[in-house]
């Protein structure tokens, strides 16, 4: 198939997915593919596989003249769901989630809404704005996190009432809305969810984080390479099957598509949702492609799984 892969990107997230197309662009050549590639710039200007400057109109005239496109942009400005609309508008079928999937599941307090409604825990937490920062008083330790973000960036843990104004700040500076919850204790597990249009869904074991030294997994841990992975995650029977059921209830609520990344903290009273990623990190080296590799799945032909199910 021709395939256009698109990296990079506006969000802090741009290097990030940078790596991930690089990485899913050689996997997808080495399957046989005829892979183009696209770039967005930090500033939004879309580049060609020669890094020439082609702009938007020049861009979906590459997307138009491609099978399939791949969006490896993490966070607001791609794993939105704007780079779904963008394919919607241009009509190429594309890897993944689409508009109204990506867009709720970016959204930290709307995808903690729903799934409290199907009854999958998150935890306890508000929303503040900028008009009710002022009102917001320490009582316990929270995490203070930008609702639409990825990457941990702009996500401080505050322990202490003096923390709490800077770590507002430091979200605000990423999101005008902000999601202050209380600290889970618990187990970070990952799910990765590959749904398919027939209704089948492949979830392979599940992946357990082990946390830094640092008691954090934050920005750092997650690209230094210091992070390591359990796989399969040891559980118990009855903890994998909670997870299993909640990851595909959350991604089948959200109406997700293709493979998305299920994150969890596994606590005494079992799984309790951290997040959804439509379009999870996806080096070779990333959480996804781990999972599947753990049931024989190679990295090429996981990606090419999910060119052939978005064209099917
Ligand atoms: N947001 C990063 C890329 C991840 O979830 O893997
Ligand atoms: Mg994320």
């Amino acid at each position: 198939l021709r395939v256009a892969v698109i990296g990079g990107g506006t969000s802090c997230e741009h290097d990030v997915s940078l790596a991930s197309a690089a990485a899913a662009g050689n996997a997808l050549t080495a399957a046989g593919h005829d892979v183009v590639r696209l770039t967005i710039d930090r500033d939004g200007m879309w580049r060609d596989g020669a890094a020439l400057p082609i702009g938007l109109a020049g861009a979906i005239d590459v997307l138009r003249d491609c099978q399939v496109a791949v969006p490896m942009l993490h966070g607001p400005g791609g794993e939105d769901g704007t780079l779904a609309a963008l394919c919607d508008l241009a009509d190429v079928p594309y890897v993944g989630s689409s508009l109204g999937a990506s867009a709720v599941a970016m959204d930290k307090w709307a995808t903690k809404l729903v799934a409290e409604a199907i009854g999958v825990p998150t935890a306890p937490g508000r929303l503040v704005t900028r008009s009710t920062a002022d009102t917001e008083t320490f009582t316990h330790p929270v995490v203070v996190k930008p609702v639409a973000a990825g990457s941990s960036h702009g996500v401080s843990m505050v322990r202490a009432a003096s923390d709490l104004a800077a770590a507002l700040d430091a979200a605000f500076a990423v999101d005008d809305r902000v999601l202050v919850e209380d600290v889970v204790v618990g187990r970070e597990i990952d799910l990765a969810v590959f749904g398919r249009a027939d209704g089948t869904r492949t979830v392979p074991p599940a992946l357990e984080i082990v946390v830094p030294a640092s008691g954090i997994f934050d920005l750092d841990s997650k690209y230094d390479g210091s992070a390591q992975f359990r796989i399969p995650a040891p559980v118990s029977d009855a903890d994998r099957a909670a997870l299993e059921s909640a990851a595909v209830a959350v991604y089948d609520a959200l109406g997700c598509a293709g493979v998305a990344r299920v994150d969890f903290f596994l606590t005494d009273r079992g799984p309790v949702l951290n997040e959804v990623n439509t379009i999870p990190g996806f080096t070779e080296h990333s959480q996804v492609p781990r999972m599947f590799a753990a049931v024989g799945t190679s990295y090429p032909e996981l990606l090419d799984a999910m060119v052939r199910e978005a064209v099917a």
